[in-house]
């Protein structure tokens, strides 16, 4: 795989492309941090606009299904003044084995500044970021198991809101963390932002083999991975990137690994609940707990708008970071 920090930052150290977060320096992480925070009134007023994008053209260039990234991507884009286009992959050419380098030429002819790319391959976004021409940037929105940086953004934008002292947390990420592009991101921006406690539980068929060098400790008893921690992140079952069957079945799973009040129980009192979604009630959370004060899914989504502001107006280079 295209390593993404040779083609990311450019020869004065600023960031032309967002592909991954690791890398990246705890400054870095904060100013997205500080600067979505500017963002997040947009959405308050009448005129939900800001003019920092305006007269630049973004393509949403989805490879694979989604709800949250693509429509928060899309509305920050309009927020910053941007024409977007979204392009349905199975209406174009694409499906007619149309290759990923030409349907990129075909997009850049239409003067476009910046791709946001999910791919179920991994390192995708980061070959497209090779051919695009300099001046044209591309944003990760999820490739393959690799990486998902502005799912990670969102999520410690969420947490620093909750919980503003990074240096004195438990963060525990339950599920599929084997499949999860999200689990990898998250791990890489705790420790950039200098959480000294990360856990990861599940069973031993979820977890990837070395996990510990990204220097996490893994647990594969719910009870005693999420014992006073801060926060608890779950995952789902990524099925579509299984190759073959690692669980029984998804009630078992829940009986073993899902997040029931009990459970939650072990956790600290002020505990908060995260989860990138799409949730799968009754799999790894029960609806008691995803519906309930402590959960924060939906905010999540919600701060993915001004975070996906930011980095969109950092790329581009207007943002004062
Ligand atoms: N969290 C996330 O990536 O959700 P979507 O697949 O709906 O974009």
């Amino acid at each position: 795989m295209i390593s993404d920090q040779n083609i990311q930052l450019d020869a004065a150290g600023r960031i032309i492309h967002f592909l991954s977060v690791e890398g990246l320096s705890a400054k870095t992480l904060v100013n997205i941090l500080d600067h979505a925070e500017t963002f997040t009134s947009v959405g308050d007023r009448t005129v939900k606009k800001v003019p920092l994008l305006r007269g630049k053209t973004v393509v949403n260039l989805f490879f694979e299904a989604s709800t949250r990234t693509r429509t928060t991507f899309e509305l920050a884009a309009k927020r910053l003044s941007a024409d977007i286009m979204n392009i349905n992959i199975d209406a174009s050419a694409t499906s007619k084995g149309e290759s990923l380098a030409d349907t990129l030429r075909t997009l850049e002819s239409m003067q476009a500044d910046m791709f946001v790319v999910r791919h179920q391959d991994s390192g995708a976004p980061a070959f497209i970021a090779r051919q695009v021409a300099s001046g044209v940037s591309v944003i990760n929105a999820g490739d393959g198991r690799h990486a998902h940086p502005t799912q990670a953004m969102l999520d410690m934008f969420t947490i620093r809101r909750h919980k503003p002292n990074f240096g004195k947390l438990t963060v525990t990420i339950v599920g599929d963390i084997k499949h999860s592009r999200v689990a990898r991101s998250e791990i890489h921006a705790l420790k950039i932002l200098g959480v000294p406690d990360i856990r990861v539980v599940a069973p031993k068929t979820l977890i990837p083999a070395e996990i510990e060098r990204l220097g996490v400790s893994v647990y594969h008893d719910i009870k005693q991975g999420i014992r006073d921690a801060d926060v608890v992140i779950m995952l789902r079952l990524q099925k579509e990137r299984m190759s073959s069957a690692l669980l029984p079945s998804g009630s078992e799973f829940f009986n073993t690994y899902g997040l029931t009040r009990k459970n939650l129980k072990f956790a600290k009192s002020d505990v908060i609940v995260m989860h990138p979604g799409p949730i799968n009630r009754g799999v790894e959370i029960d609806s008691a707990v995803a519906d309930s004060k402590q959960s924060l899914i939906l905010e999540q989504v919600a701060n993915g708008i001004a975070v996906r502001m930011a980095i969109m107006s950092l790329v581009v280079g207007n943002a004062a970071l």
